[in-house]
């Protein structure tokens, strides 16, 4: 009842449906850690959008979660003026350091690593926002000593 207020209200502040939809997510997950099957099925049924559509949704917007993340999570930014300074090779240390792929989680469940599109940092560019906190320029030094903290 409370999501379908919220959304209620989004949909007057976002007439496009899924403008509306992407705030729903954010608020949503913001209650439950991370949307799961049944949070995106609720969420097709309130929005009026197809579960594909709110997948692709949550494709799209690399802070939502489709399943628990770490403790910490730390957000690499992939997109284009990042990608020019490395990123991609910030991206790959990553997961050699961590000895899984992008999106897992360490077996202690203390730390995910995730690509981004553009975070809005391109002037800290390779940057990333850990646990929502901006931080750049990143190398792989100060990547791996970041990493190393976050995953005990
Ligand atoms: Fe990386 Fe903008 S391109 S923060």
């Amino acid at each position: 009842e409370v999501l379908q207020k919220n959304l209620a209200h989004l949909s007057r502040t976002h007439p496009k449906r899924r403008a509306a939809a992407v705030p729903a997510m954010q608020n949503l997950q913001a209650e439950l850690g991370y949307l799961d099957d049944m949070a995106i099925t609720k969420l097709a049924q309130i929005t009026g959008l197809s579960t594909t559509e709110l997948e692709e949704l949550a494709t799209f917007y690399s802070l939502i979660y489709r399943r628990p993340p770490g403790r910490h999570v730390v957000q690499i930014c992939d997109s284009v003026c990042c990608n020019m300074r490395g990123a991609d090779q910030l991206l790959e240390s990553a997961e050699k350091y961590l000895h899984r792929p992008l999106g897992a989680i360490t077996p202690n469940g203390a730390l995910s690593v995730l690509p981004s599109i553009c975070l809005g940092l391109c002037d800290k560019a390779p940057a990333a926002l850990v646990d929502g906190e901006a931080l750049g320029p990143l190398n792989n030094v100060s990547l791996e000593a970041l990493l190393q903290r976050l995953q005990k």
